[in-house]
């Protein structure tokens, strides 16, 4: 209060000063003399200067832009770096749009430059020719714009109808359905395609094979995006949408939720894995043969701990890999083989290391951050808000209990 007072009189006392000695006046008239001079200057020159600074704002906005999302195809979810057909053909389209925009912004960019310069007011009083229905220009000006959507309509609609359409309805065939917040994937069983093999986390084909991708949603609206092998389709609960994806080159990429889904939709990621053909059938098998069970008694306990009511692990999670086709699975992501994923919970965690390979600490490591506090890594999630360990304080997993439940979890390759 005491500072307030001081500063407002030493404020006041300094334009007394100002006033007295007469130099307040002439501050006063030094300063109007420039706003006035500020006023004076032509309009057009301020136009200019403005306009100038205006267009420079744009021409930096516009590099900053393409600096950030250009055309960078090593990133790992470039959509220029296509890979197979189906990315490709939605590349192409893209170029052709784009080419086709750039050549109308070009265009009436250009004629108007042109005519701003060429037409600009020569005198104060200068009023243009009236001009007043012009037939020639009416038709070129409807049919100009006419001819440019029906030449990006048509290659538009031949590539929405290949995307749509599967090249082969009797290839392999993936359900993939949507959960708050991660992605399940089914294959028909190896030998009874009554049965489904189910998988989360890791979406694994054969390369250079047309795959067939049914899209469903458990909870609300998701999108399936691979951006370097397809184009997002969205999931809708109860309502089957369809596509299909190639890839042409065996390796991993990146898959990622594109509608948002909720708090942790940014954490629904998965991973593309592209094998041989021999690798897939291989992999398939293998997934749809239970885990072995091991003799350490660490596991076993954890498997004990696991299965608890008061764990409450079982109750959301299977570890049977096999499901009735069609039947709806279960709350969590199917832990059968839970050891051989290259993520986890959606893709906050990565269990590989350098050499691109699941490793077994970092697999148990991010077990035991993920399972001793889900809601710390991924608020929200529904593991934290139903499972029994963590709604009910005396339910909480112990030390050892956690150590076990890692051990068991990491058993299951
Ligand atoms: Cu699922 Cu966004």
């Amino acid at each position: 209060m005491q500072q307030v007072s001081t500063q407002k009189f030493r404020v006041a006392a300094g334009a007394c000063v100002l006033t007295e000695t007469g130099r307040f006046d002439r501050f006063f008239v030094g300063f109007r003399s420039g706003i006035m001079s500020f006023k004076r200057e032509p309009k057009n020159m301020l136009n200019f200067h403005r306009r100038r600074k205006l267009f420079l704002g744009f021409l930096m906005l516009g590099a900053l832009v393409a600096l950030t999302l250009g055309c960078t195809p090593g990133d790992p979810q470039s959509t220029f770096d296509a890979d197979g057909p189906v990315a490709q053909s939605q590349l192409n389209l893209f170029w052709i749009i784009l080419g086709a925009g750039a050549v109308v912004f070009v265009a009436v960019q250009g004629a108007l430059i042109y005519l701003l310069i060429k037409f600009r007011r020569q005198r104060e009083d200068d009023i243009p020719e009236q001009v007043e229905g012009n037939h020639t220009l009416e038709f070129a000006w409807t049919a100009g714009p006419t001819a440019i959507v029906i030449l990006v309509a048509i290659p538009t609609i031949f590539t929405i109808f290949d995307n749509q359409v599967s090249p082969e309805p009797g290839a392999l065939t993936v359900d993939v359905i949507g959960h708050q917040w991660w992605f399940e994937f089914r294959y028909d069983h190896p030998d009874d395609p009554t049965k489904d093999v189910v998988f989360a986390g890791d979406l694994h084909i054969p390369v250079h094979e047309v795959i067939n991708v049914n899209l469903d949603s458990v909870d609300v609206i998701h999108s399936f995006w691979i951006p370097k092998i397809a184009g997002k389709v969205d999931m809708v609960p109860n309502n089957d949408n369809t596509m299909w994806i190639q890839s042409d080159q065996t390796g991993t990429y990146y898959g990622q939720c594109a509608e948002f889904c909720g708090v942790q939709h940014a954490n629904m990621r998965f991973k593309v894995i592209v094998h041989t053909r021999e690798d897939f059938d291989a992999w398939l098998r293998a997934e749809a043969t239970p885990p072995e069970e091991s003799q350490d008694p660490l596991v076993a306990e954890g498997k004990k701990v696991f299965r608890s009511a008061s764990a409450g692990c079982s109750g959301c999670h299977a570890t049977d890999p096999i499901s009735n086709d069609g039947v709806a699975g279960r709350e969590g992501p199917n832990l059968a083989h839970v050891a051989s994923r290259t993520n986890l919970a959606g893709g906050m965690f990565d269990n590989r290391d350098e050499s691109g390979n699941v490793n077994l600490s970092i697999l148990q490591d991010n077990l035991r951050t993920w399972i001793s506090d889900p809601e710390s890594v991924k608020p929200g999630n529904t593991m934290a808000s139903e499972g029994a360990a963590y709604i009910d304080p005396e339910n909480a997993l112990t030390e050892a209990e956690l150590s076990a439940i890692v051990a068991y979890l990491s058993s299951l390759k």
